[in-house]
């Protein structure tokens, strides 16, 4: 099982059942240090009814010069994912399941706005269960009951993240699931302080409840998704910028976010840990730079949102009211992301002791860069519904 520079080789290991972290720390170091692949046979627990491979380009400066393991996999796992009919939940579900999980899309039930998203999750032959009230706890936990990991990727507002997550969480710790994942996919909310905008509290008062939880979990910040994030007037009827021009966020394709988040999920590497996605980083003077080059006939109209307008509307906004054109969130609401985002320029961090960066993780990934959307008159001009 000798490795060549730079290749990747697979060994999938079986059915262990000794306690797999401080294992892996061994492993792992092991492979940096440059041993033959062999030692990868060391014990290495992965759970009760899985098998992990492990990918390694052994001893190659590999993009982001780690060396060392790229991939660590279990396979086979039973995955619930709640709100998989939308966007994060679909892009996920359809990556776990290539990574040959198990997966249980978990929905309120069929409506006119899911069906198709419905079908295909079915196409994929992924299970199928709904549950209209996600608060009826004792339901929750009999569909749950087995699964290894569940991830809640509902369309997050305050007043879901408040009524639904804890129901959801008390479901899995009766199942006895194995790692929760809870509904974050954007800002590095872990890493702001309290304060900063409602829907940031909401999710990082859940979050302690998380940790009391006694379940394992794994929380994923992709940074922003390339449709809310690059300059396009599908989502927008005007260019619109936001706040300081230069603050640096990364950025990535909703299709990047669920394949990085289908593997970190299920990674030994990631059990209590926040996993960033930092691939793209980029600023919107740039990217409104590079718009214009792509597209220099078109004749965009641009608006520009504050700082200060931000600030005001963060604190003064309609609480209830959705004004932007796509927006899960109500006014008040969104302009607590922009002003973290755009004037605090917090989007993503690197320094929570407890975050891992993604590339470390999975060198190999590649990522669609931002240019490639930009250059595509899809993705700029073709409006949605
Ligand atoms: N990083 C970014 O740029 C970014 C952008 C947007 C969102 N996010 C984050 O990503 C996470 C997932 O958001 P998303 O945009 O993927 O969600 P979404 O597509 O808006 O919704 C996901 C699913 O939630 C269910 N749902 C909708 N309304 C609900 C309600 N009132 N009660 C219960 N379930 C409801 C629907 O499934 P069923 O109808 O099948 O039940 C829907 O398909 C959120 O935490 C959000 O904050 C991040």
């Amino acid at each position: 099982m000798a490795a060549e520079a730079g290749c990747i080789r697979s060994v999938a290991f079986c059915c262990i059942s000794k306690p797999w972290t401080r294992k892996y720390d061994e492993l792992n170091h092991f492979l940096r240090e440059g041993s033959t692949g062999k030692l990868a046979l060391l014990e290495l627990g992965v759970g009760s009814n899985a098998a992990a491979i492990i990918r390694y380009p052994f001893k190659s400066a590999n993009e982001h010069g780690t060396g060392g393991i790229s991939v660590v996999q279990e396979h086979g796992q039973r995955i619930a994912v709640i709100g998989a009919t939308g966007q994060v939940g679909m892009s996920l579900s359809k990556e776990l399941k290539k990574l040959g999980h198990k997966v249980l899309a978990i929905s309120r039930g069929v409506s006119t706005k899911n069906r198709d998203q419905l079908d295909i999750l079915e196409s994929l032959g992924i299970q199928l269960y709904f549950q209209r009230d996600l608060k009826d706890v004792a339901r929750l936990a009999c569909a749950l009951s087995g699964q290894d990991v569940v991830v809640v990727a509902l369309r997050a507002n305050v007043r879901l993240v408040l009524e639904l997550e804890p129901p959801i969480l008390k479901a899995a710790v009766s199942a006895k699931v194995r790692r929760f994942v809870p509904d974050e996919f954007g800002t590095h909310t872990k890493a702001l302080d309290y304060g900063v905008g409602t829907l940031f509290d909401a999710k990082k008062n859940f979050q302690e409840q998380v940790y009391g939880s006694g379940l394992e979990w794994t929380m994923i910040f992709p940074g922003g998704i390339f449709d809310y994030f690059l300059p396009n007037l599908r989502l927008f009827d005007k260019i619109t910028t936001f706040g300081d021009l230069r603050c640096m966020f990364p950025t990535h394709s909703i299709k990047d976010i669920g394949a990085i988040s289908a593997r970190a999920i299920t990674d030994p590497r990631t059990a209590n840990k926040a996993v960033q996605l930092y691939a793209n980083v980029v600023n919107q003077e740039q990217l409104v730079r590079e718009l214009k080059l792509f597209w220099p006939d078109y004749p965009f109209d641009f608006e520009y949102v504050s700082s200060e307008t931000i600030i005001h509307l963060k604190n003064h906004g309609d609480p209830d009211r959705i004004s932007a054109k796509g927006g899960a969130e109500p006014d008040r609401e969104r302009h607590g992301i922009n002003y973290a985002n755009y004037v605090l320029c917090r989007l993503a961090s690197l320094d929570d002791p407890d975050t891992l960066n993604a590339n470390d993780l999975y060198p190999d990934h590649v990522y669609q860069k931002p240019e490639q959307a930009l250059a595509d008159p899809k993705f700029v001009f073709e409006k949605t519904q």
